[in-house]
């Protein structure tokens, strides 16, 4: 792995009675960013939680909030959550009518912006707001739960967006996200990813610190 390969735990498998611990176990496990997943029940099949709850977390963790919304509208909600201390607020462009206007509302709110593309999602999609985007996340699952599947016909997709980010001289961040684990790790950061979202693959295991070791080894 390069060093600058960063891992970033899904809360989503953790224990929901326990999250402000959760959040610091992975933070002192070795974690680098906090992966939290806001789905509406509508953009995606699942529920998970809102605003109140990412303001509950800030306090357990100096880790960057890492904030995926799944949830559409999205735009009437990401002021809370810029609010509630996420640091990274990522998007999918089917959640709005206007994902330029979106990023762009992230970014005045001084937050790192990021857009996610479902495995369905073209690479054109985003090429043209390469200059409003901090992260480009790849889905390598449907979105909606953990511990399905990596899909791998997305590895030439990562690679495409590779290829693109560095052509546009931006620092932008290739994040996968979605059946991430010590095993599937190599191929994706061979594709040219440099941050791993894992939730099964961290909050599944008995042993946090040797979990995300395991990925950054493997990878
Ligand atoms: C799925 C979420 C993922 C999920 C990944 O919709 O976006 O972040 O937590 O879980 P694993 O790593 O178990 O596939
Ligand atoms: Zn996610």
């Amino acid at each position: 792995m390069t060093s600058n390969t960063l891992i970033a735990p899904s809360l989503l498998a953790a224990d929901f009675a326990r999250l402000g611990e959760e959040a610091r176990a992975v933070e002192t496990a070795g974690a680098d960013w906090l992966h939290l997943d806001v789905m509406d029940g509508h953009f995606v099949p699942n529920i998970t939680f809102g605003p109140l709850v990412v303001k509950a977390l800030r306090p357990h963790t100096k880790l960057p909030l890492d904030v995926h919304l799944m949830i559409a509208p999205c735009d009437p909600y990401i002021d809370a959550f810029a609010e509630a201390g996420a640091d990274h607020i990522s998007i999918h462009p089917e959640s709005g009518p206007n994902m330029h206007r979106s990023l762009q509302r992230i970014r005045a709110l001084g937050k790192k912006s990021g857009v996610v593309l479902n495995p369905a999602t073209p690479v054109e999609s985003i090429l043209w707001v390469l200059d409003l985007v901090d992260i480009i996340m790849v889905m390598t699952v449907n979105p909606g739960f953990g511990g399905q599947a990596f899909i791998a016909s997305q590895l030439p997709k990562i690679a495409l967006l590779r290829q693109a980010i560095d052509a546009s001289g931006h620092d932008i961040r290739l994040q996968i996200d979605g059946g991430v684990t010590a095993q599937t790790a190599r191929s994706c950061l061979d594709a040219g990813a440099d941050v791993l979202v894992a939730g099964s693959a961290v909050y599944g295991k008995p042993d946090y610190a040797a979990a995300i070791a395991a990925i950054r080894t493997a990878s």
